[in-house]
């Protein structure tokens, strides 16, 4: 299984950015647990994080004919975002939508997820956590290519 973790804009900052929300833990910390877990499961992972949408469009796109699954946490872009939607619908791999915290009990602004509705799974609130379980989820597998 080869996984591709996408991480969308501020999420480099974790450790730094709002701790009582996203935790102590850095970017750094979260690539090598997920790459531990990855690896007791016998996945592949790569990671990818930038600020802009088009990069993170790209990333996405690069994993077609390449990746089994890919882990996404758009950040702010969840919220925004129908270039990301359009994106994951395009290359038909399973995307498990992921958030740090519990977007859905915040502000009423972030309730919006455009990019939900592509995605096999959303998890959400768990932290850290909640890569591991979207590594899971996609090792399970189970999940039909292209849409
Ligand atoms: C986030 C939630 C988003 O609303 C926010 O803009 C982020 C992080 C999360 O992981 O909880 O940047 O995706």
């Amino acid at each position: 299984m080869n996984i591709l973790v996408i991480n969308g804009p501020n999420l480099n900052l974790l450790g730094i950015r709002e701790p009582e929300i996203y935790g102590r833990g850095t970017y750094d910390e979260l690539c090598a647990l997920i790459r531990r877990e990855a690896e007791a499961l016998g996945a592949e992972p790569e990671f990818f994080q930038s600020n802009h949408e088009g990069a993170l469009v790209d990333a996405i796109q690069s994993a077609y004919g390449r990746m089994d699954g890919i882990i996404l946490n758009p950040g702010a872009y969840t919220h925004t975002s129908v270039a990301l939607l359009d994106a994951v619908k395009a290359v038909g791999v399973p995307t498990v939508e992921v958030h740090l915290s519990d977007p859905d009990t915040r502000e009423p602004f972030r309730r919006i997820s455009y990019v939900r509705a592509a995605c096999v799974a959303t998890v959400k609130g768990r932290g850290f956590q909640g890569y591991l379980d979207a590594l899971r989820l996609l090792c399970r597998g189970g999940f039909s290519r292209g849409r």
